[in-house]
């Protein structure tokens, strides 16, 4: 669906050789946090490739009605923030749309000034549990009135007089890690979150460099981080490095469309985002990292993806998932082509994303003509070679931007079309799609009247 409401169905056809380069958009995470930090500090932050995303997008309008001055001037984003503390009561609803990133890293940020917000999303984010953050920042003497299952719309008064927390997160989720940490900067003293898997830091990196003092650890209870509360923010000039879950799109078409050499310029390989790359390689992927480096602390390398006709399917790690969990449903789009079954464990935090994305994916490959196989953790994709799925399926999407990408790259391969029901949610988090994949020669078009 578009922001207006109307579905947008698209269809993909195989293709011949994807070919060229693809420069995909600015992390989200990363686009989301700089946002919201740079509204929690006073004077001017500055942020370039910031993803433009329908997501991004409603974070920086929260972060106005919140107080915070935010404008793009040529391609430089400029946030003149409140501090931390500072946050000035919205008069509105804050509509976060589709975003789960943005609506929990907001509560997280202004559960410990002593104002309230009434959060809202679409029809997606309506549906997700938001209790995850709720439960943590009750600790800190937050309160929230929502809907059954802690869902929203729901409305948090923050803390007046908030107290530090040690937080044990029941789930991976670096969102929950994040809410935390975020709540803990206007809280005295020390909050600790800790977290039996790692997942991804990209939060802990930024408060750095915003100048709060953190420790992030290994105990035996998992990866402890201890923030210091009431940091003094200084403003950052932040340039996003370019999205490693956006460029598993043309890297994934590429290795199944025949003749295809593509290269992904300047992707962030930091080890909590990876996963995918590596598992891929696993397979038997003709993925190079080219022209590997260091920005801004961060791993970075071209990627380059060459079609790989003899990919096998593999166990994937259960330890890997959280450092894949948003590449599971074009994962499994690569597992159709290869050789064998491709088993993916420990992944029951997929089924509460933008959609429940084991449940979508299995429908889509099914009616394609794959054989997928689910438990409540687990699922498991019966590879049918190159050359082998049929496609020739609508699917639906269930507003979920990863759902719709991942079978328009399916149908570049499979031997009819593939439709989805509605590709506007690619707007969320890729907004460039559409012409990027064409400037590679993929055949996908809007469906017209
Ligand atoms: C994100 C964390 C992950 C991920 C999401 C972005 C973040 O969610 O799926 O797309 O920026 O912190 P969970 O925290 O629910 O795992």
């Amino acid at each position: 669906m578009s922001a207006h409401g109307t579905p947008i169905p698209m269809t993909a056809r195989r293709s011949g050789p994807l070919t060229g380069e693809a420069h995909v958009p600015g992390d989200k995470s990363i686009s989301h946090r700089s946002i919201i930090l740079g509204a929690m500090t006073v004077g001017e932050t500055t942020v370039t490739g910031l993803l433009e995303g329908e997501d991004v997008l409603d974070t920086v309008k929260a972060m106005q009605a919140f107080g915070a001055q935010i404008d793009k001037r040529g391609d430089t984003w400029h946030v003149h923030g409140v501090g931390v503390g500072g946050f000035a009561e919205p008069d509105q609803v804050i509509d976060c749309g589709n975003s789960g990133t943005g609506v929990r890293l907001i509560m997280g940020a202004m559960a410990t000034s002593p104002i309230a917000a009434t959060f809202t999303g679409d029809a997606s984010l309506n549906k997700r549990p938001m209790a995850r953050i709720t439960d943590p920042l009750a600790l800190f003497g937050a309160r929230a009135y929502g809907r059954s299952g802690g869902r929203l719309p729901l409305t948090i008064l923050g803390a007046q007089d908030p107290v530090p927390v040690n937080y044990t997160t029941p789930m991976a989720s670096a969102q929950v890690k994040s809410a935390v940490l975020l709540a803990g900067l206007n809280a005295p003293g020390e909050t600790v979150v800790i977290q039996k898997e790692m997942t991804r830091d990209h939060t802990e990196r930024m408060l750095a460099g915003f100048g709060a003092t953190l420790r992030s650890e290994m105990s035996n209870e998992g990866h402890v981080v201890t923030l210091q509360g009431q940091p003094e923010f200084k403003p950052q000039h932040i340039r996003v490095p370019r999205d490693p879950s956006s460029a598993a799109f043309p890297v994934c078409a590429a290795l199944i469309t025949e003749g295809s050499d593509v290269l992904v310029p300047n992707i962030g390989l930091n080890p909590t985002r990876a996963g995918l790359f590596f598992t891929l390689r696993d397979m038997g992927a003709n993925l190079a990292f080219e022209n590997e480096r260091e920005e801004g602390g961060e791993p970075v390398a071209d990627l380059r993806a060459r079609f790989s006709p003899d990919m096998r399917g593999i166990e994937v790690p259960a330890e890997r998932a959280a450092s894949m969990i948003d590449e599971y449903p074009v994962l499994s789009v690569v597992a159709a082509f290869a050789t064998g079954k491709t088993h993916m464990p420990g992944v029951h935090e997929l089924r509460v994303k933008e959609s429940d994305r084991i449940d979508a994916m299995a429908r889509g490959l099914r009616a394609c003509g794959v054989t997928v196989e689910e438990g409540e953790d687990w699922w498991s994709v019966e590879g049918r070679g190159p050359g082998g799925v049929a496609g020739g399926a609508t699917v639906e999407t269930f507003l979920d931007h990863r759902i719709a990408m991942s079978f328009l790259v399916l149908g570049l391969a499979t031997n009819a079309a593939v439709t989805v029901a509605d590709g506007g949610p690619i707007a969320t988090s890729f907004p460039v799609f559409e012409g990027l994949m064409a400037g590679l020669g993929a055949d996908i078009t809007r469906v017209s009247g």
